[in-house]
């Protein structure tokens, strides 16, 4: 089931395979239901995606101030990308380290998060379709799919990197989003960032749970450990202001992130 929506390209079709999969897992979960049980996958490296956008380097991304229509035209069409790739993202994680054996409350965990970017992403698209715009109408980040490229081989790393420091991030930024949409009167937008907002702190949340579960599993600090995978897999920079209070909500306490951010704040880094 994962490695068919990984290999489904086009984003609608994509999202709606994800969402009937995830329906079909929550069911089968149920008492007395038919247990799907957990296989083994060989995922594609690079998951199947539409001939549009255009993916370009993010220093060749047009930027637009978020002030104009068009700004905000292109914020959404970030954010569809975003949860395009994070659909993508919880299937990867699903399929490619299924050979670690786990308990099957994180296979119930990242099926719903996967199923959420999807409704994720269709939000977007509405939002953009609703603008007189469409997802895949301007280039989009290439290079997102670097965080899960660089740990493939490394649960905890992958966890480390995608739920706990790239989807952390959206805790962040996503409240001044919001504002930007509400202060342009655009209700849709701020509704579906809403939903996003409340849904991503939960997906943060099972990082963190599972990422201490296999620390504990394996009698290792969770902190020491976090800062060592940061360090190893991610290149860009963990940036302050933080939402320490989503973050804390999703059992990622200060001293976790903060080194980092310290660290890389650092004149002379490489
Ligand atoms: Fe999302
Ligand atoms: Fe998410």
């Amino acid at each position: 089931m994962a490695t068919e929506v990984l290999t489904t390209a086009d984003g609608r079709a994509k999202t709606a395979l994800s969402r009937r999969y995830a329906a079909a897992w929550t069911a089968s979960r149920d008492p007395g239901a038919t247990p799907i049980p957990v296989g083994r996958a060989d995922p594609p490296l690079h998951p199947a995606r539409p001939d549009r956008p255009e993916l370009l380097s993010p220093r060749d991304v047009p930027r637009r101030r978020p002030g104009s229509a068009a700004g905000r035209v292109a914020l959404l069409h970030a954010v569809a990308h975003i949860e395009l790739n994070a659909v993508d993202l919880h299937w990867d994680i699903i399929a490619r380290f299924a050979h670690v054996p786990m308990p099957m409350g994180f296979y119930d965990d990242w099926v719903k998060a996967a199923d959420e970017e999807s409704k994720h992403f269709n939000l977007m698209c509405d939002c953009l379709e609703a603008a007189g715009s469409r997802y895949g109408a301007m280039p989009a980040h290439a290079g997102m799919w670097r965080a899960a490229e660089d740990t493939r081989d490394d649960l905890m790393g992958r966890l480390a990197v995608v739920p706990m420091v790239l989807e952390a991030r959206g805790l962040d930024v996503t409240p001044g989003m919001i504002e930007i949409f509400r202060k342009a009167g655009q209700g849709d937008a701020v509704a579906a960032l809403d939903v996003i907002y409340a849904e991503e702190v939960h997906h943060v949340a099972y990082g963190s749970k599972w990422f201490h579960f296999l620390c504990g599993r394996e009698d290792h600090d969770p902190k020491e450990v976090f800062h060592a995978l940061v360090r190893r897999y991610f290149h860009g920079a963990l940036k302050p202001p933080f939402n320490e209070e989503k973050r804390a909500e999703a059992g990622l306490p200060p001293d976790f992130y903060w080194p980092l951010a310290d660290e890389m704040s650092q004149p002379g880094r490489g």
